[in-house]
């Protein structure tokens, strides 16, 4: 099943030679195809640097100044590219590609993190034994230290799970080989080597971490599985998260969270585990600090504001909803002064790639397709985006990934609205860890921008 499918998919994959060529990687290690991938990239950056130095890509206006940089080209970012319009690349993948082309689990059909992790960190297609062998790998390192394990322990149970994941994440750098190795002293050129073990290693432990959360503070008392050293990395959330029995839900999280994994660097979690990174901390203070991004209202936590939104919808207008009651209802929030979640977005500028994927996975399974919740969610895009191109606000009325995303894990019985945000934070981890990889390969510099005051600005602006 697994080899035709990739065989199948391989071919679609290469008949655009111009994106596709070089893809696919060999029989080699993640290990060695880094060491392969990276010379070529320092030499890209090291023209780049000396022959376009002083090329000018954009103004910055005032506007971007005061109005959160937005559109402001300032980052440099390898793994994925957002296109407003297309939406999200990684390494010029789109979603589709990454769909066609990614490996499965063993039993499963819709691509992993650990093979989006691969393409994130070199740019290439793993083979289904690489894939394998990564999450081999990811599962013979994914037992969290005794002393993490308490530390989570004793966090009262109404401590929010976003800040257990952010603490518990922080605490694990005492076994950073990052750190370790820049006390004892080493070559620049080797930092890398070590951000990418590390890396490694809190990818790997993210699961038991974010599952023993869950359990202490909405199963308190009930056993916690073990991290199983034959099963993918989204196999073992699944089953430490006592989903384990239920494919579909396993299958939804590894397609969620491999899509979700990166989203270019300028939203505010990538940006902050870049940020900290720059300083050389290492990747379990960087991504710590990316995870209290995370936690903000206007960022991961959309997708817990969807579900309670569109609950409320479903039990003021009842069982049979048509769309002139839904329309009522989106005009009744926006009447209200408040927005749509779900709907809207920094950058895109259609319908968000993610969302169809996910819609698309809800339209073939039976039981989904017959969901209440899940029929609410298309009923509504079906409605929202007019009503939001009359109301004339938002540059985006289209769903974005959050529209639908809780839906899905609300409908299996996954309904602690609070915690959806710690899998997004197991997700991310994907991108913001192959940044950090990639910003020490390349020797990328400490993060520091120019700041001005408002008098600093007139100034300028009378000049
Ligand atoms: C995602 C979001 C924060 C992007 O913000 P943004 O870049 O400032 O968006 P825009 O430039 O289109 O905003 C322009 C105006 O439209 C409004 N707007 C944007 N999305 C809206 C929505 N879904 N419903 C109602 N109004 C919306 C904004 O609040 C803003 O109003 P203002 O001029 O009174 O301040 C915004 O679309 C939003 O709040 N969406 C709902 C929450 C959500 O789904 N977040 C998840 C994002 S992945």
């Amino acid at each position: 099943m697994l080899s035709s499918r990739t065989s199948l998919a391989r071919q679609s994959c290469l008949r655009n030679v111009s994106l596709y060529s070089k893809r696919f990687a060999s029989t080699k290690s993640l290990r060695e195809t880094m060491k392969e991938v990276i010379p070529p990239k320092q030499e890209q950056l090291k023209k780049l640097k000396v022959e376009h130095g002083q090329t000018v890509v954009g103004d910055v206006k005032v506007d971007n100044i005061i109005g959160g940089m937005r559109g402001l080209k300032a980052m440099l970012w390898e793994a994925s590219v957002l296109d407003p319009i297309e939406g999200i690349r990684f390494h010029g993948l789109s979603i589709p590609d990454c769909q066609k082309v990614l490996p499965a689990a063993p039993a499963g059909k819709e691509m992993i993190p650990e093979s989006m992790l691969w393409l994130l960190l070199t740019g290439q297609v793993p083979t289904a034994e690489q894939t394998k062998e990564l999450s081999r790998e990811l599962a013979e390192k994914g037992d969290l230290p005794k002393f993490v394990e308490d530390l989570v322990d004793s966090f009262p149970r109404s401590l929010h799970p976003m800040t257990q994941l952010g603490m518990g994440v922080a605490a694990l750098n005492h076994d950073s080989q990052f750190q370790a190795a820049y006390e004892k002293g080493i070559k620049k050129s080797e930092y890398w080597t070590h951000t990418l073990e590390d890396s490694i290693n809190l990818i790997a432990r993210l699961p038991a971490l974010a599952a023993r959360i869950y359990r202490n503070v909405y199963k308190p008392g009930t056993e916690l599985a073990g991290v199983q050293k034959d099963l993918d990395l989204v196999g073992n959330y699944s089953n430490m998260l006592g989903y384990g029995h239920n494919e579909t839900l396993t299958e939804y999280l590894r397609l969620y969270i491999a899509l979700h994994g990166d989203h270019e660097g300028g939203n505010a979690s990538a940006h902050t585990a870049h940020l900290v990174g720059s300083t050389l901390s290492d990747p379990y203070l960087s991504y710590s600090a990316a995870l209290f991004a995370l936690a903000g209202p206007l960022h991961g936590l959309a997708n817990q504001e969807v579900l309670r939104w569109q609950l409320a919808m479903q039990k003021e207008l009842g069982d049979k909803i048509s769309q002139e009651d839904i329309k009522a209802y989106l005009w009744k929030t926006l009447n209200s002064g408040q927005v749509v979640p779900g709907y809207g977005h920094g950058v895109l500028r259609n319908p968000d790639p993610r969302f169809i994927a996910l819609q698309e996975f809800c339209d073939s399974r039976s039981d989904l397709k017959s969901s209440p919740i899940i029929d609410l969610v298309n009923k509504t895009f079906q409605v929202a985006p007019n009503v939001l191109k009359e109301h004339g606000k938002t540059k985006n009325p289209y769903p974005n990934v959050d529209a639908t995303s809780g839906c899905v894990l609300y409908h299996y019985g996954l309904t602690e609205f609070k915690y959806y945000t710690v899998i997004f934070g197991v997700s991310r981890a994907l991108g913001c860890l192959t940044q950090l990889v990639w910003a020490r390969a390349l020797g990328l510099p400490l993060e520091r921008p120019k700041s001005l005051s408002m008098d600093a600005l007139t100034k300028i602006i009378k000049q």
